[in-house]
């Protein structure tokens, strides 16, 4: 049987590590080729090499996509070198957590700079692509994955910024996939819970060691991955709009 993705193009944001780097390899198992696009150039080209070398096809795209520029050049790079975009998959993401009370500013920055900027900058910019690949692609329908997170869903204390930007992207993605379902482009949002991945790492230490301590089960990134493989494989008239996963043990 042929890979289901074959002649198909995507693009995944935040591709050098975690969630984004698992989908980009699952993706391009199913025979899409894939563009990687993240800050960590070695990071994206070792993926790369691992992707060639299973005889995939693999573009490295060393980009800041909070910078507007640079978000839309890799949407058009994407287009110049592979050929289209058939499956965007808005992942980067940064999540910086602790009490509103005293937090440092250039924290929520970063999370609305990336989370909410970020991921419209690359919405914007690839859109005309996929509405023209749902009309004229090998499998008439395109997909905009958003990965939006559990906290996307429930604010806790603790995590108000993170939720305020995923609540945001879930607002968008809904209204998104109204505007646009009738032209055969789908729009998901995927909420994973906690996963094993280096976004916790960015917190400062007294707040990492609360995470650690509130986290017990964690899913792979392959597990989301895996999630993500299966909404962008579906046959052109099902959408799986919204996907909220969690590990088992995770009760919240
Ligand atoms: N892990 C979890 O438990 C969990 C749970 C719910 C939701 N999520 C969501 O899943 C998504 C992926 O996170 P992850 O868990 O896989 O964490 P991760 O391993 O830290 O991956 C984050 C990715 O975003 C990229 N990135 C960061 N800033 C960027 C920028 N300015 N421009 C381009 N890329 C940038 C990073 O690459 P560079 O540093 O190389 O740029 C990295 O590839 C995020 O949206 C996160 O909120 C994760």
């Amino acid at each position: 049987m042929e890979p289901v993705l074959d002649g198909t193009v995507a693009l995944v944001t935040g591709a050098s590590s975690g969630i984004g780097a698992a989908t980009a390899a699952a993706l391009a198992a199913q025979g899409a080729a894939v563009a990687l696009a993240a800050r960590r150039r070695d990071r994206l080209q070792s993926l790369a090499a691992g992707i060639r070398d299973q005889g995939g096809t693999a573009l490295v795209l060393e980009c800041d996509v909070t910078d507007e520029q640079q978000a839309a050049g890799a949407v058009q790079r994407t287009v110049a070198e592979l050929g289209r975009l058939d499956t965007l998959i808005n992942n980067a993401g940064v999540m910086l957590l602790g009490p509103v009370a005293g937090a440092p500013l250039p924290e929520w920055q970063r999370m609305v700079e990336l989370n909410v900027l970020g991921l419209l900058y690359c919405a914007h910019a690839a859109l005309p692509h996929l509405l023209r690949a749902a009309g004229s692609g090998p499998r008439q329908v395109a997909d905009m994955v958003n990965v939006s997170s559990v906290a996307g869903r429930a604010a806790r204390n603790g995590n108000g910024v993170y939720s305020l930007t995923k609540h945001g992207v879930g607002a968008f993605s809904e209204s998104l996939r109204q505007e646009v379902t009738g032209q055969y482009v789908r729009v998901c949002l995927v909420e994973p819970g906690a996963t094993d991945t280096e976004l916790a790492s960015h917190n400062r230490p007294e707040i990492l060691h609360s995470i650690r301590s509130q986290f017990g089960q964690r899913m792979q990134a392959e597990d989301i991955a895996d999630a993500i493989t299966y909404i962008v494989t579906r046959p052109r008239h099902v959408a799986v709009n919204e996907l909220l996963i969690r590990p088992t043990e995770q009760e919240r």
